[in-house]
């Protein structure tokens, strides 16, 4: 079987084509690098020593997209591709939206005319909003998100589910991720964010290299037992690994289907710190600042659907998330590039 990954350079891209190429697929990535480096494609080959090809290809460039599928001729499509800075959606929606779901548009059509119809998306935890429950199950009702990001995925769940409903050919399984930290074991491929990091443990690691001075802690006022949000971390290895068990449950299905993929524990924003000073063997400054507009404090996942219909289970836990971090960034200062950008 062969899959076209789109977004196959990025942070969880890369590590699931890993898993591809290692579970036995052949693989073709599109990517237009607006926010990877080429030379992740090139350390997935190192990695797995397997070959593929690449294509330099924005997918709401509608031309050079069905060129990939004419030469490609993919049997199903990992979908990957898309803009994720929350802050940056909030004051550049317009660009969000286009590129998020015009782009899923292109391909649902490019898909359709080249006869593909297996599609997994990444969908994230954001789509629940405040959630109606904890911990949150798939028929937790979507929520209202806080910034265009979020309402991309949203609504470009609901075109894929309207698009399975209306033509029985198409499969379609979204995936919803809580979040995703760690890297792969060999320290090769790892997460990159280009200027400040957004997101905590990016943020935690580039403070432990000694790029930023001290990580600020966003509230410490919540209704949690440190006072620190909490949040479902899960391994991007174990998430790679859910996307290759997807894989298998598509052909047996009809229809669309959806699953959370996190470990179904919380931690907080304090336990996760620590833990990455135990990794590092360092102490590391902190300070607490005001709340960020949007977080909500809770947010952990209910497993039991992942493991019942894919058989997915996550295998490494907090320190190991950190430890493989550490090993990434520390081999990597400044990521895929040889100094401050
Ligand atoms: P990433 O930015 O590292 O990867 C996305 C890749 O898509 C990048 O390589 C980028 O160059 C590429 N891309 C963006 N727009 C494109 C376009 N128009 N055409 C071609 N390529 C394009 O992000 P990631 O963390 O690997 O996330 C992958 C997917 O998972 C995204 O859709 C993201 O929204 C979603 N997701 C991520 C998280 C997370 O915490 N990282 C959580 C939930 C969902
Ligand atoms: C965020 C996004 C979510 C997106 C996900 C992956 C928001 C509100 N949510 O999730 O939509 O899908 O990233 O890109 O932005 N924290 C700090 N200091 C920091 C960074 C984070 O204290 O420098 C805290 C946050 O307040 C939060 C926790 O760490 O409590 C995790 O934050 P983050 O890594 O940004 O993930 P989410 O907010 O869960």
């Amino acid at each position: 079987m062969k899959i076209l990954v789109t977004g196959g350079a990025g942070y969880i891209g890369s590590h699931t084509c890993v898993e591809l190429l290692e579970r036995g697929y052949e693989i073709t990535v599109v990517d237009d690098l607006s926010n990877s480096n080429k030379k992740a494609i090139e350390r997935v080959k190192q990695i797995t020593g397997k070959d593929f090809t690449f294509h330099e290809v924005n997918i709401c460039d509608k031309a050079k997209l069905d060129e990939a599928f004419e030469v490609e001729k993919p049997d199903a499509v990992i979908h990957f591709a898309g803009l994720k800075a929350v802050g940056e959606s909030v004051e550049k929606p317009v660009e969000y939206y286009d590129n998020n779901i015009g782009g899923t548009l292109n391909l649902i059509r490019s898909m359709r005319e080249h006869g593909v119809f297996n599609i997994i998306f990444s969908s994230s935890a954001t789509v629940y909003g405040d959630p109606a429950e904890i911990p949150i199950s798939e028929n937790c009702p979507k929520g209202m998100c806080t910034n265009p990001y979020g309402w991309t995925k949203w609504m470009i769940e609901q075109i894929l589910t309207d698009t399975a409903k209306a033509d029985e050919r198409w499969k379609v399984i979204l995936l919803r991720y809580f979040n995703p930290i760690g890297a792969h074991e060999s320290g090769l491929i790892g997460e990159d964010p280009k200027g400040i990091p957004n997101n905590l443990v990016p943020y935690i690691a580039q403070v432990a290299v000694g790029r930023r001075e001290a990580l600020g802690v966003f509230g410490n006022d919540y209704d949690t037992p440190d006072g620190t949000c909490i949040r479902d971390y899960i391994h991007v290895c174990d998430l790679a690994r859910g996307h290759v068990l997807a894989l298998d449950h598509i052909n047996k299905m009809t229809g669309s289907d959806v699953f959370n993929l996190g470990s179904g524990r919380g931690y907080s924003v304090m336990e996760v710190f620590h833990a990455f000073e135990k990794a590092c063997g360092k102490t590391l400054k902190f300070e607490y600042k005001p709340r960020r507009a949007g977080d909500i404090p809770v947010c952990y996942c209910d497993p039991a659907k992942a493991k019942k219909v894919l058989g997915f289970e996550t295998q490494f836990d907090i320190n190991r998330m950190c430890a493989d971090s550490w090993n990434w960034q520390s081999k990597n200062p400044y990521g895929y590039n040889e100094c401050e950008q």
